[in-house]
């Protein structure tokens, strides 16, 4: 289906596209910059930047040597300057590895930095007439609607699955056209917000969001949830040669698996020795160790940890905690990677015993 939009967007195209001055003498270099101006900043306010960029800098030589602070003073306003540095870093390989000149090679420039699939398809595709797709936001949302899809364009697959579908239909002989009729169509016609121009839209009579009456749906994007952070103090618990582990809830988080003890919060050596006093355990000596990070999806552990070695006692079962030897929880009791980091430590003897053990082992 996709196949039908090939002829009346380059007909279209043919007719509306607008005169940007990237557009006029189409070399990579000129291609390029302007895609990296245009990746978080408008049309109007990219144009006369790109101008005075030009004249300062006309070509990779120039801008492989320009001093980074007056680079930097170029960009001033376009923000995000990593872009910019990124693009000085990018002309220094080329004139390394290319003799200045950009390579004409999909792959080769995606290995260039800051040139990801969107920028390398516009580049090849756009200043070398090879069929790459190119799909920023604008194409992403003209897919969405032109195939009624309700794929959260926020995902990665997603994006992939539409470059497949470009690469299928895109015509050799205008390449680079097909790729800017798509972002043009886009940029003016195929608007987000609500003001989508669909009587004017040449794609219309082959749109499926436009038949269902569900333009103004589409594209969808899921919000990535905002993780939450949580602090947790884990505890390596020890008592002779055995530690404590636990088991989870059986819903939840990780549930059903086994953990090391944890309690919300980063707490202090004395307030981990109240913890344990108060759940019926008799801390002998303690040692902080390193913290530790875990990103689950929808929650952050920051973890602070302690060594804690314990002395036998009888009442060790009410703790709630199971005591095994080290080496039974690997084999036997399965524990998450969240815990990874305290893991290692399963096997260390605390204070005094640790000295003497070092001195055997020499
Ligand atoms: N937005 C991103 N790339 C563009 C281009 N080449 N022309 C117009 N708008 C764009």
């Amino acid at each position: 289906m996709l196949e039908q939009i090939v002829r009346p967007l380059l007909t279209w195209y043919d007719e509306h596209a607008r005169s940007l001055p990237w557009r006029e003498e189409p070399t990579p270099y000129r291609v390029w910059v302007s895609e990296i101006m245009l990746q978080q900043t408008r049309v109007e306010a990219v144009r006369p930047y790109f101008e005075r960029f030009l004249q300062a800098l006309p070509d990779v030589r120039a801008l492989s040597a320009c001093p980074e602070d007056e680079l930097l003073k170029l960009w001033e306003g376009l923000g995000y300057y990593n872009r910019a540095r990124n693009l000085k870093r990018a002309t220094q390989i080329i004139v390394e590895e290319y003799d200045g000149q950009f390579p004409a090679d999909y792959e080769a420039l995606l290995g260039l930095p800051g040139i990801g699939s969107y920028t390398g398809g516009a580049i090849a595709s756009i200043a070398f007439g090879i069929p790459v797709p190119a799909v920023d936001g604008n194409v992403l949302r003209v897919l969405s609607r032109l195939m009624a899809s309700y794929d959260d364009i926020l995902k990665q697959s997603v994006k992939r699955d539409f470059e497949r579908r470009i690469q299928e239909i895109i015509p050799r002989e205008r390449a680079g056209d097909f790729t800017q009729a798509l972002i043009e169509i886009g940029a003016l016609v195929c608007v987000p917000n609500g003001k989508a121009k669909c009587a004017k839209c040449p794609l219309a009579s082959l749109c499926r969001a436009r038949a269902l009456g569900v333009v103004d749906e589409l594209p969808r994007k899921k919000k990535p949830k905002e993780r939450r952070i949580e602090e947790r103090t884990v505890l390596v618990l020890r008592e002779g040669s055995r530690v404590a582990i636990r088991k989870r809830p059986p819903k939840g988080l990780l549930a059903g698996l086994y953990e090391l003890p944890n309690v919300e919060g980063k707490m202090t050596e004395r307030e981990v020795l109240e913890t344990l006093r108060r759940w019926g355990l008799a801390p002998l000596r303690i040692l902080p160790l390193a913290d530790a990070k875990h990103v689950f999806s929808h929650v952050e552990w920051h973890m602070s940890g302690y060594a804690v070695s314990l002395e036998e006692t009888d009442d060790m079962e009410e703790s709630g905690l199971l005591f095994i030897e080290a080496e039974e929880t690997q084999e036997r009791y399965p524990i998450p990677a969240a815990f990874a980091a305290y893991a290692g430590y399963m096997n260390i003897t605390l204070g005094q015993e640790k000295y003497e053990e070092e001195k055997v082992h020499v």
